[in-house]
């Protein structure tokens, strides 16, 4: 992406930047990252985008020609930078260039303590101007009347996927050739830095994603009968036998393998950025959310219910369920166990809350690694805060 002083530029071909990325890195700073499968145009409505934003940033789709040879400077935003960074360092650029290439678009800038005026532009980026191109919001809505009109169901973002376990290290009840094909894709990746991981210990810590068959055990204990309807959005689910326990103990799965028709996911097949999008669209709709891990669409999935007036999301606490998981295998009751994982996830169901501060102790960059991310929640910058009333007032209409 370039930017000048005037307007951003919608550069269409810059690769760099792994599937699913695509929210986290747009909407958290107004740049344009294209994903190598999908740019920018194929997963969202580019004019309804730079028409909801006219007010605020002229947006251009090319570099005007006057611009085509000036001096450009190339620029790694430093991460979670507050408006001193960008009014000071960043203008600064623009005495020498007339052009900025970013290079790197995510977590760009901070998440709190910015005017409130950027806070608000970042509400109106994340939930009206940002729409999904129009084939895949068609198709979306169908998939969601498809599964609204035989009554509520969960959205499962089941984030059991080769990519995710081979990046993650876990591999928790796969066979070994399983566990092999897995090391062998995490060695061979070299943006990929971590190289040795102990599965068992990255387990203990939470740090792995929820398996289906855990998933099943987490929602029975949860109360949820074995008729529930569950839409799983994924891509392709790894390991052979995996989804087994899962469908045995929820029989109602569903997914837009099986509630579209091959001729309406034809115009997607292999473009994995297009396909989320489409399970994006029906898990902000579901009635309840569980994501199984907590990755950048999860996340993002989580603050726009937030926004959309605090829709259940029930975020699994993976590193105390495991333990009890374990506990079960060893001959906690039923009972008692159900229980303990109720009470576990009392105050985790997506309640309006104000986002969340540094962890305590922390210093310099970790504080801000630490903070909850502006766009897993919204609140309160995102709602009218007037006192004496409801907190659901939402500034914009969508
Ligand atoms: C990116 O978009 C352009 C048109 O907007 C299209 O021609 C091109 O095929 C797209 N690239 C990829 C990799 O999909
Ligand atoms: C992994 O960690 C567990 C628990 O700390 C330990 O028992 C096991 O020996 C470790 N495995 C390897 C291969 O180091
Ligand atoms: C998967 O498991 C089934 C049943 O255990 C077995 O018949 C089949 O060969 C396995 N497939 C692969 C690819 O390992
Ligand atoms: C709302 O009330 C609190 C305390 O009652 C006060 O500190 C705050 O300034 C008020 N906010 C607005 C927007 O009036």
């Amino acid at each position: 992406m370039f930017l000048f002083p005037k307007a951003i530029v919608l550069l269409f071909n810059i690769s760099r930047c792994i599937p699913c990325q695509f929210f986290f890195g747009l909407m958290e700073t107004l740049h344009f990252p294209s994903c190598y499968h999908s740019n920018f145009s194929d997963v969202f409505d580019v004019e309804y985008f730079i028409n909801a934003l006219s007010n605020d940033v002229p947006i251009v789709k090319k570099l005007p020609r006057e611009l085509a040879s000036a001096p450009k400077a190339h620029k790694q935003f430093k991460s979670w930078s507050g408006a001193k960074y960008y009014k000071e360092e960043i203008t600064q650029l623009w005495d020498q260039y007339k052009i900025i290439r970013a290079s790197k678009s995510d977590s760009r800038l901070a998440n709190n303590d910015l005017p409130s005026y950027i806070q608000k532009l970042r509400c109106r980026v994340h939930y009206h101007a940002l729409r999904f191109a129009p084939p895949i919001e068609a198709l979306g809505k169908k998939l969601v009347e498809r599964m609204r009109s035989d009554g509520p169901f969960i959205a499962l973002h089941l984030r059991y996927e080769k990519d995710m376990l081979a990046f993650s290290g876990c591999s928790y009840g796969l066979l070994d050739e399983e566990v092999e094909e897995l090391t062998f894709i995490r060695e061979m990746t070299p943006h990929w830095k971590v190289k040795l991981i102990n599965s068992t210990e990255q387990r203990l810590k939470g740090f792995c994603p929820l398996t289906p068959k855990e998933v099943g055990i987490f929602l029975l204990a949860l109360g949820y009968p074995s008729s529930s309807r569950i839409y799983i959005a994924a891509g392709e689910i790894y390991g052979n036998g995996s989804m087994t326990e899962l469908q045995a103990r929820f029989p109602n799965l569903l997914s837009k393998e099986l509630i579209a028709t091959p001729d309406e996911l034809a115009p997607f097949s292999g473009y994995a950025s297009q396909l989320a999008g489409l399970d994006y669209i029906v898990s902000v709709e579901s009635d309840v959310f569980i994501p199984t891990y907590s990755g950048n669409m999860a996340r993002a999935v989580e603050g726009h219910r937030r926004f959309l007036g605090h829709r259940k999301t029930i975020i699994p606490d993976r590193r105390r369920l495991v333990s009890l998981f374990d506990e079960l295998d060893l001959g906690l009751t039923q009972e008692e166990f159900s229980y303990r994982v109720s009470e576990m996830h009392r105050k985790r169901q997506g309640a309006p809350r104000k986002r969340k501060g540094p962890l305590a102790g922390t210093k310099g960059r970790e504080r801000f690694r630490t903070e909850e991310a502006f766009y897993t929640n919204p609140l309160p910058d995102c709602l009218c805060q007037k006192n004496n009333t409801r907190h659901d007032k939402r500034i914009l209409n969508r």
